[in-house]
């Protein structure tokens, strides 16, 4: 019998997202046939004492578990806590890049929210310290660890039941509340649509034509972007980004808006010379796959359904993937690397660059 490897976690932020992370952490793995690793949290850190004993009290269904995890009143005290293997941080976007410093000088191993940071400066910056500190460091595009997503990438790029691919397009839209305090509306919180839900068009673009085995891990070329602004904010409400992909023959397009919601029926596409692959809404949390493999006669197809249900909310299966990786003592993870990141961000970079969309200097810093 092998032996189960337990991950020791620190949440940093009692937010949306956290309580859906915290909560998937504590799903038993076996639901999921998982039976290498394992994970713990032992803390939960806010900016107030109370609020992360609430947190603990309300989404730990165990009154035993809950006495085995540690509120904290300050980030720091947490990154400081030698029970704490991985941080998680789940915090706004303009605060990853500070949050995740200091955890890695805190010697701890770290999964921060997407967008990893504001800018690829940042992200360069947090791959040579993780290095330096020789600890693990990933982006928590949770996508990507999907098994709809692991087996998509294989009907595309090993049994290439699609044929050669030729385009794809790729969408996250989702209506936001018109409010100019909003985080998503926010510039001094790195607001707009393109650092939110860009980061999954972004990354279905790069699961298909960056990874695509012909590719060779080229990046994009003519990267090209229009963005309407908001009126209230100047942040991006909605943004297209078209590039082409030259190695693999591939014209892509990836959409997002904060205005409207993605067409529930075909969000992701992926065209190919025999067929297509559609996931329906979300792209973000995906769970059935459709494909059309095409007939001799135009316009007609085969039709084949793919359904890959979510034993929770989905975010256990990139924890799966870091503890694993720090089990075998590496440093980053191979489906999706620091490198991939760093050309997500600079793809967003050359987005905003192209349409003036500036943010407050504080925020786009790098440390010296
Ligand atoms: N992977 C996903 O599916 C997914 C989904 C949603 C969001 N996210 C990402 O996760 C991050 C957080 O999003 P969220 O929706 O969870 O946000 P949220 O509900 O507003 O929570 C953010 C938490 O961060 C902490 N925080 C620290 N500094 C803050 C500040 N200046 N203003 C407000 N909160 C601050 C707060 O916790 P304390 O008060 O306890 O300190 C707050 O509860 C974002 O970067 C977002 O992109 C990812």
């Amino acid at each position: 019998m092998t032996s189960v490897y337990t991950l020791t976690w620190g949440i940093v932020g009692t937010g949306w997202i956290s309580e859906r992370f915290y909560k998937d952490l504590l799903i038993d793995p076996n639901t999921r046939d998982v039976s290498d690793v394992a994970h713990k949290p032992v803390a939960v850190a806010s900016r107030s004492i109370e609020k992360a004993a609430d947190f603990i009290k309300k989404f730990t269904e165990s009154d035993e578990v809950a006495a085995t995890v540690k509120p904290y009143g300050s980030y720091s005290e947490l990154m400081a806590d030698p029970a704490v293997d991985c941080v998680y941080v789940g915090t706004p976007h303009d605060s990853h890049y500070e949050y995740t410093l200091m955890a890695l000088r805190a010697g701890k191993h770290v999964l921060c929210e997407k967008p990893f940071t504001i800018n690829a400066a940042q992200a360069i910056h947090l791959k040579a310290v993780a290095a330096e500190k020789k600890r693990f460091l990933m982006e928590a595009v949770w996508t990507r660890f999907f098994p709809l997503t692991i087996a998509m990438e294989k009907m595309i790029h090993e049994d290439q039941i699609i044929g050669p691919i030729r385009r794809v397009f790729t969408d996250l839209a989702q209506i936001t509340p018109k409010d100019p305090s909003h985080r998503l509306n926010n510039p001094a919180a790195g607001g707009g649509a393109l650092l939110d839900l860009g980061v999954y068009s972004t990354t279905w673009m790069l699961s298909t034509c960056y990874h695509h085995p012909k590719n060779e891990m080229e990046k994009p070329t003519s990267i090209k972007a229009n963005m309407i602004k908001s009126e209230m904010t100047g942040v991006d409400e909605s943004t297209v980004v078209t590039m082409t992909w030259p190695k693999v023959g591939i014209l892509g397009v990836s959409s997002c808006s904060l205005m409207v919601s993605s067409p529930y029926e075909s969000v992701i596409r992926v065209q190919g010379d025999k067929g297509d692959m559609i996931v329906p809404i979300h792209s973000s949390r995906p769970e059935k796959l459709v494909v059309h493999l095409y007939t001799s006669k135009p316009y007609e197809y085969e039709e084949k359904v793919f359904e890959f249900p979510i034993p929770g909310w989905g975010l256990f299966w990139e924890a799966d993937a870091v503890a694993r990786d720090i089990r075998d003592g590496k440093l980053e993870n191979e489906r999706y690397s620091l490198d991939e990141s760093i050309l997500a961000m600079s793809i967003f970079d050359e987005a905003r660059q192209q349409n003036d969309l500036v943010y407050p200097a504080s925020i786009e810093a790098v440390e010296a």
